[in-house]
């Protein structure tokens, strides 16, 4: 079943590739030379939701309700993704969004890479392309929850760990 949503008609600030009509950024890829496929990032809402699933299962993440993921990503400030594309075809093999008070804050959430392209500079390219973004919008304080084997990760891209002493809090229901 197709599942195609456009969420928003958010458009991207960056080029469209005029082989496969793909909006985003270009990436160069440490070590990718197939000439066949091109890496993009964008900022299109186009998500199919089971593809999502696909690569946060890919990563062993828990499963969560299509319909909760569908309204996190549609009331989300800004979703980002890679694609690598090859001629018409398109996979989602990146993803990462961010909530926000659309002034001041963002919060990013649900970071993730396809195994496969993981330790090949992706993260670290798309976790940049967001803060751009991000930054672009005014948005001057930017913070996330790090699982504490990605601490280095994300210390390496500049954010630092309980800063003066603030220490996020949580509360879960009993
Ligand atoms: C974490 C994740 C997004 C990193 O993406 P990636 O494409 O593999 O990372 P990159 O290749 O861009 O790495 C960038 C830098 O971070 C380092 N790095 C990557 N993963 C790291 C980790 N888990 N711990 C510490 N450093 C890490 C790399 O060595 C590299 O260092 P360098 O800039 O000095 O060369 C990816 O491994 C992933 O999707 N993991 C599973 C999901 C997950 O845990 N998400 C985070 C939830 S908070």
């Amino acid at each position: 079943m197709v599942f195609w949503k456009r969420l928003f008609n958010n458009t991207d600030i960056s080029n469209t590739d005029q082989k496969s009509q793909f909006k985003g950024e270009p990436v160069n890829l440490k070590g990718h030379t197939d000439g066949q496929t091109r890496i993009f990032f964008t900022r299109e809402r186009e998500i199919d939701l089971y593809e999502l699933e696909e690569l946060c299962d890919a990563v062993g993440w828990a499963r969560r309700p299509l319909r909760k993921v569908k309204r996190a990503l549609t009331y989300s400030f800004m979703v980002v993704s890679a694609w690598e594309v090859k001629g018409n075809r398109k996979r989602l093999i990146g993803f990462a969004r961010a909530t926000s008070d659309h002034a001041f804050n963002a919060t990013i959430w649900d970071v993730v890479i396809h195994p496969r392209f993981q330790s090949k500079g992706l993260g670290k390219g798309m976790m940049k392309y967001m803060i751009r973004q991000l930054r672009s919008e005014d948005i001057s304080n930017i913070t996330l929850f790090a699982d504490p084997q990605v601490v280095d990760f994300y210390r390496r891209l500049g954010f630092v760990l309980d800063p003066e002493g603030i220490k996020g809090m949580f509360w879960y229901p009993d």
